[in-house]
């Protein structure tokens, strides 16, 4: 969603501001603005739509010569809560004296209390967001320090916030500060970095620091001073980022989307690399911080995400019950907090989730935190508030992902989510035979996923009899029942086609009322149990006329007998299965939104990670 950037040193400012927006652009946003530094001025240029148009806006706006010799300044990709994707509502925002400039990702939630007081003391307003009257609180909190100003304004916000603040008054400093909105701080030779997320600081500078919930941080070329909102010094250990910039950049291919599914044979190697005993026919994921014996003694594994980490824990809850013999369930992360959950400490709670920063998933953390649940997350991003927030947790180790659809995150989740019911089931009724054929098995994932990559030109072809569609059904049983539900999400998202995922069985109970002569039903009928079901289905869909793309199993004639054209996946576990057919399913999606020319990497009103409820 919304991107901070901040620079403080001795170099050109605004060039490092745009060219950190530009790694941010991934996230989802529909407004930009930057404010410079400059002769003890705020100087600021704002734009709707892309950092492009901000960057060109810029240039006419301020002259060559201000570009170059600014060194201090704050940008912003703002996607839209408070009001429309407008000027008036970009960020930065002034506060009433415009000496003060606020970029902020988050939610003040008291906005509207502390706006009418604030107009009672006369301050007015010109946008409708929440930010600007943060802006106007910390200028009127301002009695001369900049850092106390901020301290003192931040006490009185209920929400979520990460800030950069910039003073023409104290110029020599940015004031950051988070609260559930994350903020890294790169700190350089001579110069400092802000950023809500690494990958716009990669290009400087490999040592970051981490602010964490309350931290508010006093930034100078030289220094990073961080506190607690009490004004109380914290230690904060400088980390080393340990990725190349190179891996938030397109390396060749046409979108980052075409890059990441190409990636997961080495995504997933990543994160299956070290974790199997083949021997012992189990896995090894320190992460999750527990003995074979606590595990035995959990009576529940309740997984909750949102989105395409959703259908990932919707795996996951198969092979908790078939591999585990543990009651499984998934949670949808936004209903989880209100619906008031029973839970106790013999219960697993997985967090699910790429980004680590879905509002959901972090709220449904804290909640399952509170009732003294047995909490862990699976994340992809390093640092990440949810990964903070549970304190144990396996990484995915798959590397940035920046197109906003999510591709090697699922793949690299049910992976490690296979393996983490492979752990527990050992220390259950798993035999080892069993455990040692199922490791191999997950070893071979990288291979299999391989394979389906090489199909790429026969599934492009296939793409083209499916871009004039305006609705796709998609259909599975057993555990390619949430692969349809990807497959269907993947499609919806990047290509606008209007497409469905439902369990095979389900689609006579209403939804087969939509299917005429034509009508698109991708059935994921790969040779696991439910298929002959499934195939039961497929005939049904025929009969009313519809066009059945399958995902079979290669060899399985009498599936490939009922399909109009199908993609095979290679032969594996009924559960190991489950990703190889979503990437099938991924490339389908793929070529069907860039032969119908949509903007893939970066759909209409998405942003990378929901950080609002
Ligand atoms: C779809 C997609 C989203 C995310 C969802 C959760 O392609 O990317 O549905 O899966 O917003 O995000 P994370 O996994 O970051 O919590």
């Amino acid at each position: 969603m919304c991107g901070i950037v901040g620079y403080i040193g001795k170099a050109n400012a605004a060039s490092i501001l745009i060219s950190g927006l530009k790694r941010l652009e991934y996230r989802g946003y529909d407004s930009a603005g930057m404010a410079l530094l400059d002769d003890e001025r705020i100087l600021i240029t704002k734009s709707t739509g892309k950092v492009s148009n901000l960057s060109e806006k810029a240039r006419t706006n301020w002259s060559p010569e201000l570009f170059q010799r600014a060194t201090t300044g704050i940008a912003h990709t703002r996607w839209a809560t408070h009001g429309p994707p407008t000027e008036a509502n970009a960020h930065p925002h002034l506060d009433q004296s415009g000496e003060i400039a606020l970029v902020h990702n988050g939610i003040v939630e008291n906005y509207r209390a502390l706006r009418s007081r604030l107009e009672g003391k006369g301050h007015h307003f010109y946008s409708e967001t929440d930010t600007e009257v943060l802006a106007h609180l910390i200028g009127d909190c301002d009695k001369g320090d900049l850092f106390q100003a901020v301290c003192d304004a931040l006490h009185q916000v209920e929400g979520t916030f990460g800030i950069a603040v910039l003073s023409s008054r104290e110029p020599d400093r940015i004031i950051a500060a988070r609260r559930g909105s994350p903020i890294v701080i790169g700190v350089g030779d001579g110069e400092a970095i802000i950023a809500s997320d690494a990958s716009a600081i990669l290009a400087h500078t490999q040592r970051v620091m981490y602010l964490d919930d309350n931290d508010i941080a006093n930034v100078t070329m030289d220094s990073v001073e961080i506190r607690d909102l009490n004004n109380v010094p914290v230690t904060r250990e400088i980390a080393e980022l340990g990725l190349d910039a190179s891996a938030t950049e397109k390396g060749g291919f046409a979108h980052f989307m075409l890059k990441e599914i190409h990636e997961q044979p080495e995504a997933l190697t990543n994160a299956i690399r070290g974790r199997l005993d083949l021997q012992l026919g189990s896995s090894v994921l320190a992460g999750m911080g527990t003995s074979q014996r606590e595990l035995a003694e959990l009576s529940r594994v309740v997984m909750v995400g949102c989105g395409t980490s959703l259908h990932a824990a919707m795996v996951g809850e198969y092979a908790f019950e078939d591999i585990a013999d543990i009651n499984a369930e998934v949670q949808q992360a936004a209903e989880f907090r209100y619906r008031n959950p029973i839970l106790g400490n013999r219960d697993f709670v997985i967090a699910i989730s790429q980004s680590g920063e879905t509002a959901d998933t972090l709220a449904a953390v804290k909640e399952a935190n509170q009732k003294g649940a047995f909490v862990m997350s699976l994340v992809n991003v390093v640092g990440s508030t949810i990964a903070r927030e549970t304190g144990r947790g396996v990484y995915l180790h798959a590397g940035p992902e920046i197109s906003v659809a999510s591709t090697k995150a699922f793949t690299c989740q049910v992976s490690v989510l296979l393996m983490m019911a492979l752990k527990l089931g050992r220390g259950r009724r798993y035999s080892r035979e069993e455990g040692m054929k199922l490791a191999r098995e997950i070893e071979s994932i990288p291979e299999l996923v391989a394979r389906v990559i090489g199909k790429n030109d026969l599934i492009a072809d296939i793409a083209e009899g499916y871009t004039k569609d305006e609705h796709a059904f998609y259909i599975g049983r057993g555990p390619m029942y949430p692969v349809a539900l990807e497959g269907a999400l993947k499609l919806k998202e990047i290509s606008y086609i209007h497409a469905e995922g439902y369990h095979a069985a389900e689609l006579k109970h209403g939804p087969i009322a939509l299917l005429q002569e034509g009508t698109p039903v991708i059935a994921v009928a790969c040779d696991v149990p439910g298929k002959d079901k499934t195939l039961g289905n497929i005939e049904e869909c025929r009969a009313r006329g519809a066009r059945i793309l399958g995902i079979i199993t290669e060899g399985d004639d009498e599936a490939a007998e009922v399909m109009d054209e199908f993609i095979s996946i290679p032969r594996t576990h009924p559960l190991v299965a489950t990703i190889p057919a979503v990437v099938a399913l991924q490339i389908f999606s793929y070529h069907v939104a860039r032969l119908r020319g949509c903007e893939i990497d970066q759909p209409r009103n998405l942003a990378k990670s929901v950080t609002v409820e």
